[in-house]
């Protein structure tokens, strides 16, 4: 058997490949290239299936990100308060804005632990910014609570959990914005960077439309200081072409899941757990172990490729020393960095490869 690797991107291309193709050649005939009618469509299409007003296609994730927090008008001496073991484009969209992180550890799940966060709130506290890590919806009602109580904003980041639900409800419509990305191995994925953010707000979708196109309404009439953060078409195209289909990709990734967490059975293995009331789309499939990185070296010698998310916390990482959040600080998300272990999963996964990674790791 060839490798398995931890993320196969031709497969889920594969899978739709004819309704891919089309959609790339009608783009490419359309002579219409940036801000058109996919985009709009595919805005269209996404807010209805977050159940959102608005949705504003961005440039990436990370756009969605530190536009959300500029729009909100968070920067120099604000806080931002948000979980210590995140991937570390959550921090740089605050940080890019000025304002300040304020880590807070995980619970269990992998989320941000709601019942650390009040200790950590000043009177500089602007915001909450919330990760749907992995996939699965964070505890979001006692971080609603928090924001009502002390009139916070709350940004969620949903980069990793198109289509989970806390409580019924999708992520990324809990607070003021829901950030998303479509980088190609997100659930939602598209062959190159694109990002959103989704609102309920009409002045805030309004003001992201605007500054995402150098802050002009009009062309060469520019109202703000903007950016240039605009979805292409050819990514909007291809991106309404995999959202036609993500709750069959999601069935898909659940069902493999499903059996990961039936037939993985070793005691140097943690499993990942779902909370009640939250739901998990499986973007990763994380395990933990105390002994990673034999475990990591052990699968890679037996042609199973495997992936750490993240092996360096945001605060330990050479970006962020200027923090002076020191190592020890956080020890639970230091923990997990040492620990977490995302094993192959994907659309188009093979039952032989299902198999083969299922009885490696057991005879680990
Ligand atoms: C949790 C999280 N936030 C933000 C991002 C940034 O998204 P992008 O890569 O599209 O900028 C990613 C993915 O890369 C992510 O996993």
């Amino acid at each position: 058997m060839e490798k398995i690797m931890p993320n196969r991107l031709d497969r889920g291309f594969y899978l739709y490949q004819e309704e891919f193709e089309k959609k790339a050649i009608d783009v490419l005939r359309s002579g219409w290239y940036v801000l058109g009618n996919e985009v709009k469509s595919f805005e269209e299409e996404f807010a209805s299936y977050v159940g959102a007003k608005h949705c504003v296609g961005l440039a990436s994730g990370l756009d969605a990100l530190w536009i959300a927090f500029r729009i909100l008008g968070i920067g120099a001496g604000d806080e931002v308060i948000v979980q210590g073991n995140t991937y570390i484009a959550s921090v740089m969209g605050i940080t890019m804005n000025g304002a300040t992180p304020v880590f807070v550890e995980p619970d269990e799940y992998y989320n941000i632990d709601a019942s650390k966060i009040e200790e950590k709130i000043t009177d500089k506290t602007k915001a909450i910014l919330v990760v749907h890590l992995y996939g699965q919806a964070s505890n979001m009602k006692p971080v609603v609570d928090l924001c009502h109580k002390y009139n916070l904003r709350l940004v969620e980041d949903c980069a990793q959990s198109h289509g989970a639900k806390f409580d019924g409800q999708m992520t990324g419509t809990f607070g003021d914005i829901g950030c998303f990305s479509f980088y190609p191995s997100k659930n939602l994925g598209a062959f190159g960077d694109a990002g959103a953010i989704v609102t309920n707000n009409d002045k805030i979708a309004e003001d992201v439309r605007v500054f995402r196109n150098y802050g002009s309404e009009k062309r060469y009439y520019n109202k703000v200081v903007g950016a240039n953060s605009r979805l292409d078409e050819m990514q909007a195209g291809l991106l309404r072409v995999r959202l036609s289909h993500l709750d069959e990709l999601a069935e898909e990734k659940k069902q493999i899941c499903e059996r990961y967490l039936r037939e993985l059975q070793n005691d140097k293995i943690e499993l990942p757990k779902i909370r009640e009331g939250a739901t998990h789309i499986w973007h990763q499939f994380v395990i933990r172990s105390k002994y990673r990185d034999a475990l990591m070296q052990y699968l890679d010698e037996h042609g199973i490729g495997t992936i750490i998310h993240y092996p360096i916390p945001p605060h330990m990482s050479e970006a962020y020393q200027y923090l002076n959040v020191p190592k020890g600080s956080l020890p639970i998300t230091e923990s997990y960095a040492d620990s977490v272990l995302s094993i192959p999963l994907y659309n188009g996964m093979t039952k032989e490869e299902q198999d083969y990674v299922i009885t490696t790791i057991n005879a680990f």
